[in-house]
C-alpha cells in the first residue's frame, strides 16, 4: 500500500509539472548568465509574458512545454546550471557562438528527447563527458571550438563500445577544434546514419579504421590536423563517394 502511494505520488508530481516549471528553470539559466551585452534576455525573459513568447524559446503545440532553446550568437557569458536538465520536453538545444564556460552538469542526461545539440564555439573545458552517449534520440552532436579534453574511445566507444546502442540515430558528429587524443575507435562506425563526421584539429593518432567503409551515408569527412594515417586504397576506393573530405596537410598517406 505504501509503495502504491509512493508510485501514485510520483505520477502526480510528474503530472503537476507544467510550463511554470519550465519558466523557473529558464530563469535559473538566466541567473547564471553573467554578461548579456546586447540586453537580449534582461527585459525579454520576464515573468510578465509567457515563456513561449521569450526570445529563443519555442513551445510545442500539443503539450505547451518548451521544446526548443536557441541562444546562438548572442554574445552571452555564463555557465550552465543543472536546472537546464529539467526541460524534459527539449528536442533542440543550440547555444553556439557565445562564451559559456566551465563544465557541463550531468543533469543534462535527463534531456531524453534531445535530437539536436549544438555547443560549438564556446569556452567549455574539462573532460568531454562520457554521458554524451546517453541521448537515445540524438541526431546531431556538435561540440567544436571548445577546450574539451578527452580520449575518443572512452567517450565514443572502446571500453564503453555499447554506447553506440544509444547513438544509432546520429547523423552529425562535430568535435573539431578540441583536445581529443588517442585512436579512432572502430566502434564509432556503428553509427550507420552518420553523414557528417568532423574530428578536425585534435590530437588523434593511428590509422583510420577500415570499418569506415561501413558507413553508407557518410558524405562529409574532416580529419585533418591530427596525426592520422590514411590507407591509400581505402582513400581511393572506399571513400571516393564522399562529397567533401579533407585530410591534408598533416595526414600521412601509407600504402598498406
Ligand atoms: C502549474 O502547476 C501549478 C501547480 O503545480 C499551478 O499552481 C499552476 O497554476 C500551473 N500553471 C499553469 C500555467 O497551468
Ligand atoms: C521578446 O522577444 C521576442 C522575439 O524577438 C518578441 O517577439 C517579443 O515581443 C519580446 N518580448 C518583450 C516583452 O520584449
Ligand atoms: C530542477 O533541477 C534541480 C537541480 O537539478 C532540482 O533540484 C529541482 O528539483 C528541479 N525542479 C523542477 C521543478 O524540475
Ligand atoms: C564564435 O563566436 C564569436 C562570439 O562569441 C563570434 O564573434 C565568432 O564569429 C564565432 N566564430 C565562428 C567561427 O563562428
Ligand atoms: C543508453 O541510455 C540509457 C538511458 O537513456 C542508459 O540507461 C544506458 O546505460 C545507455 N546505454 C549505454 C550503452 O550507454
Amino acid at each position: 500500500m505504501f509503495a502504491l502511494l509512493v508510485i501514485f505520488g510520483a505520477i502526480l508530481s510528474v503530472n503537476s509539472l507544467n510550463i511554470t516549471a519550465d519558466q523557473l528553470n529558464l530563469l535559473a539559466l538566466k541567473s547564471y548568465i553573467s554578461h548579456d551585452p546586447h540586453n537580449l534576455l534582461v527585459t525579454n525573459w520576464s515573468t510578465s509574458t509567457s515563456v513561449c513568447n521569450w526570445i529563443g524559446i519555442t513551445c510545442g503545440s500539443r503539450h505547451h512545454r518548451v521544446i526548443a532553446l536557441d541562444l546562438s550568437n548572442m554574445d552571452l557569458t555564463g555557465t550552465i546550471p543543472s536546472q537546464l536538465g529539467n526541460l524534459s520536453f527539449l528536442t533542440w538545444l543550440d547555444i553556439h557562438s557565445n562564451n559559456f564556460l566551465g563544465s557541463l552538469p550531468i543533469e543534462l542526461t535527463n534531456l531524453h528527447s534531445l535530437k539536436y545539440l549544438n555547443f560549438n564555439n564556446n569556452s567549455f573545458d574539462g573532460e568531454l563527458p562520457s554521458w554524451f552517449g546517453d541521448f537515445p534520440k540524438l541526431q546531431s552532436l556538435s561540440l567544436s571550438q571548445n577546450y574539451f579534453i578527452g580520449v575518443v574511445p572512452s567517450i565514443l566507444g572502446g571500453l564503453r563500445s555499447r554506447i553506440f546502442d544509444n547513438f544509432s540515430k546520429l547523423q552529425v558528429l562535430n568535435l573539431q577544434w578540441n583536445r581529443i587524443f588517442g585512436k579512432l575507435p572502430s566502434s564509432l562506425f556503428k553509427c550507420k546514419e552518420l553523414t557528417y563526421l568532423s574530428l578536425y584539429h585534435n590530437a588523434l593518432e593511428g590509422s583510420i579504421p577500415r570499418e569506415i567503409e561501413n558507413l553508407p551515408s557518410l558524405e562529409y569527412l574532416y580529419l585533418d590536423y591530427n596525426n592520422l594515417k590514411v590507407n591509400l586504397y581505402l582513400f581511393l576506393c572506399q571513400l571516393s563517394h564522399l562529397i567533401k573530405y579533407d585530410f591534408t596537410p598533416l595526414v600521412k598517406f601509407a600504402i598498406l
